[in-house]
């Protein structure tokens, strides 16, 4: 028994729920000893040398005395290398073949044939537009610019076979060397990032339980894919594997001037599964393109959840909902969502209503729905194991729950007590459980909010989730929990998104989901999770939604205020304002934390929060305008300070300040007690957008952050859409640079349905002292046009 085990077992002892979650945690441990494969002994191998080679359409296979390798370039230049027979499918992470989710309706994409395996000096080369990968003799494998740069060298892998192992099971560690500059962002939402420094990051969702703090790693989402930017260039490296496993990463040193730099080092070690992996590299805007279109482009949210959104474990009946809506209403503040959390379930059994707290759902939904406001939805993937209970019969009969090895359902503890988990991997259980949704559909919720589902099984000791032994369908392979984990969050988002396609033809589902996996943004978003209340707690906020971003989840956001206990209003009003410019803008606490609503703070943190949302409600055209791009590009909406400049080592450090789009760039304030902060600033001129004064990046400056506002700067030459006095959209035009030019796009559309959006592009120039604002193409812009900054 760990530190964490020890505390949450006595927090646990003497309720009923301590003696469930010790005989919980008993089962797992006996299921695990009988079904398990038993550990035996293991044989070390390592490739070996080359003995043959052979070209294949976009590459070839090198085979080696005790291994083969397989390389190919992709049409849009994705390098895929598999080991040991691995091919790229089958995959959770790509978006599945024929969906509408990939650049092209998903599916594997076509070999480059222009790129072939041909002999090179010290083994064999495949150049391609993109990269030049380069075969040793012993298995090493690099990856270089078409100039030659380095970007990363695989050194040869090294297995661990076990005797009489079930296909799959070897454990196996690749290390691998990037240049001595390069810096590491990604592998899931880490509380510690965006920059991920010197450590060990486990592979194994988890929830922390509690509220999570910096230095609590892993978290809900965990995703073998890493953001690599060095001045060299910038790739992704994505592992396309499920199982267990941690990456260790080690920064490279610059023997300065001394010609001996120590590179970068990073060792991945997985517990089994295939060793394949895909590199994409190119600018940052193209790997994130390279890689959604390789594993999904982000799903659309409805206009409705770019707005404000407010939640609370526990608002306990329908009279409080409308006590906050109205408490929105009275004040003037905007409010596009609420949440109901568990505590709206009859004794927390997932699709049921407490029918004494919310006599009448379908028609609070109307009401709010009236006064704009949408109704969303909790949803935990436990089942109460209720003889009688219609999910429970119905999943029962279908063959729903996961089994154990001997074929009987396993049973765990949630929130509504013993509890039994739908099999996801499935296709006929993700079909039966999108179905369920018709019910959340028929009360009135307009989206859903996906909880529990790494997925969670309270344990009094050991690891709170499914036995490792527990079988899964695994789209009939068949496997067992170690493969399945990983992807639970992911395949019950998939269940939810069909589902609700299938229910509500005409409209774009709005799901979050608190776990995932590589390629969840073909379903929705997601959120922090149970951030700690405190300044340590806003930080990891901003990392999160960077580091998802950066692997290709551009829709995420935290809990406002931090989910336990009760900020102070100082830390409320902060995390308000971060929150404001952040995709997901969502206050949300727990059953037994202070307040969250912006009047509860006193008269000066109201008037201040009321600015941040009439912030976030000008800027509302330009979110739904990011929104799309995302959608079209991969590009997250917030974007770390080097994504325009990785060349600016200084940057790649910054995890304070963020690009919202090409037009922002936001510095919220993180520390207590702060009037000013300093801001680095990437290349080019930018506006203090409070004071119109110009900043000449790059370099760092020294700016007002009162409690009024945090600073926000906007890129000379920038025209983004904003909402107009009258709601309408209006174009902010921020003066180019002398003799330069500038511009940006609007995209607007459909709200809630399908209908592709309209892209119109702006550009602006200098006409004499003037500053003038044209659709690109000519023409006067339809809508109106505010310039600002110098000369505006
Ligand atoms: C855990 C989630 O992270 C939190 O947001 C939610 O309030 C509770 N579960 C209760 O459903």
């Amino acid at each position: 028994m760990d530190a964490r085990d020890l505390l949450r077992s006595v927090r646990m002892a003497g309720s009923a729920t301590g003696l469930r979650t010790t005989r919980a945690a008993w089962r797992t441990r006996r299921l695990d000893a009988r079904d398990l494969p038993r550990p035996g002994p293991e044989r070390a191998r390592v490739p070996g040398a080359a003995v043959d080679a052979q070209p294949l359409p976009g590459g070839g296979v090198v085979a080696f005395g005790r291994s083969r390798l397989l390389v190919r370039v992709s049409v849009g230049g994705a390098v895929f290398c598999g080991w040991d027979g691995a091919e790229p499918e089958p995959s959770y992470a790509l978006a599945p073949a024929g969906s509408p989710h990939g650049g092209a309706g998903g599916g594997l994409p076509a070999p480059d044939v222009r790129a072939l395996l041909e002999p090179d000096k010290d083994g064999w080369r495949v150049v391609s537009e993109r990269m030049t990968v380069l075969v040793s003799r012993h298995g090493a494998v690099e990856f270089r610019t078409p100039g030659g740069l380095l970007l990363r060298r695989e050194l040869p892998p090294r297995w661990w076979d076990a005797s009489g192992h079930e296909g799959g099971a070897s454990r196996w560690v690749q290390r691998s060397q990037t240049p001595a500059d390069a810096r590491v962002y990604g592998l899931g939402g880490r509380a510690a990032g965006p920059r991920l420094a010197d450590g060990t990051y486990r592979l194994w969702n988890t929830d922390p339980g509690g509220a999570f703090a910096p230095g609590d790693d892993p978290l809900y989402i965990t995703m073998p894919v890493q953001l690599v930017v060095a001045d060299a260039g910038c790739h992704l490296l994505f592992h396309d594997n499920t199982w267990d496993g941690q990456v260790t990463l080690r920064d490279g040193e610059e023997g300065e001037g001394s010609g001996h730099d120590r590179p970068g080092g990073c060792e991945l070690r997985m517990e089994g599964g295939p060793l394949r992996y895909w590199v994409i590299a190119g600018t940052p805007a193209r790997v994130l393109s390279g890689w959604t279109a390789l594993t999904g482009r982000p799903a659309l949210p409805p206009r409705w959840a770019l707005g404000h959104h407010h939640s609370r474990w526990g608002f306990g009946n329908e009279q409080e909902v409308r006590r906050i809506a109205a408490g929105y209403r009275e004040r003037d503040l905007p409010l596009s969502v609420i949440h109901l959390d568990i505590d709206h379930y009859d004794g927390h059994r997932v699709f049921t209503v407490d029918r004494e707290a919310y006599p009448d759902l379908p028609r609070l939904a109307r009401e709010l729905e009236d006064r704009g406001i949408r109704l969303v939805s909790i949803v935990d993937p436990a089942v109460k194991a209720e003889p009688g209970l219609a999910e429970y019969d119905s999943g029962l009969a279908a063959g729903a729950f996961v089994r154990d090895a001997r074929g009987r359902e396993v049973e765990g503890v949630v929130w509504p007590g013993p509890a039994v988990f739908p099999d996801f991997t499935d296709p006929k259980v993700r079909h039966w459980w999108g179905g369920l949704y018709a019910e959340r559909l028929g009360q009135g919720f307009a989206g859903v909010w996906h909880d529990m589902n790494e997925p969670v099984s309270f344990a009094a000791f050991g690891d709170p989730t499914l036995p490792r032994s527990a079988r899964h369908h695994l789209e009939g392979r068949g496997g067992d929990h170690r493969e399945a984990h990983n992807v639970y969050g992911l395949a019950m988002a998939r269940a939810a998104y069909e589902g609700l396609r299938e229910l509500r033809p005409e409209q774009r589902p709005f799901l979050f989901s608190r776990s995932g996996w590589a390629g969840m943004q073909r379903y929705g978003g997601t959120w922090s999770g149970d951030v700690a209340t405190g300044w340590q707690g806003l930080r990891a906020s901003l990392a999160l939604v960077l580091g998802l971003g950066l692997c290709g989840v551009p829709y995420s956001g935290p809990d406002v205020g931090g989910f336990t206990g009760s900020p102070s209003p100082e830390l409320y009003l902060r995390w308000f304002q971060l929150g404001a410019y952040l995709p997901l803008f969502r206050t949300h606490s727990a059953h037994d934390a202070g307040r969250r609503e912006p009047w509860e703070f006193g008269p000066r943190v109201l008037e201040h929060a009321r600015a941040a949302l009439a912030e976030r409600t000008r800027l509302l055209p330009y979110f739904e305008t990011l929104a799309h791009i995302a959608r079209g590009t991969g590009a997250p909406y917030v974007r770390p300070l080097w994504w325009t400049s990785p060349a600016d080592r200084a940057l790649r450090e910054c995890g304070d300040a963020f690009l919202l789009g090409d037009a922002l760039l936001v510095a919220p304030v993180m520390e207590p007690g702060s009037a000013k902060r300093a801001v680095r600033l990437p290349r080019g001129l930018w506006y203090d957008t409070a004071t119109g004064e110009a900043h000449r990046g790059p370099g760092q400056v020294l700016l007002d952050a009162p409690l009024d506002r945090i600073p926000v700067l906007a890129r000379a030459g920038a025209v983004l859409p904003v909402a107009g006095p009258d709601g309408g959209i209006e174009l902010e035009a921020w003066a180019p640079r002398a003799g330069r030019t500038g511009g940006g796009v609007v995209f607007t559309g459909d709200p809630e349905g399908w209908e592709p959006p309209r892209m119109t592009r702006f550009v602006s120039r200098w006409a004499g002292d003037r500053v003038v604002v044209e659709a690109d193409g000519g023409g006067e812009p339809d809508y109106a046009v505010r310039v600002r900054g110098a000369g505006g």
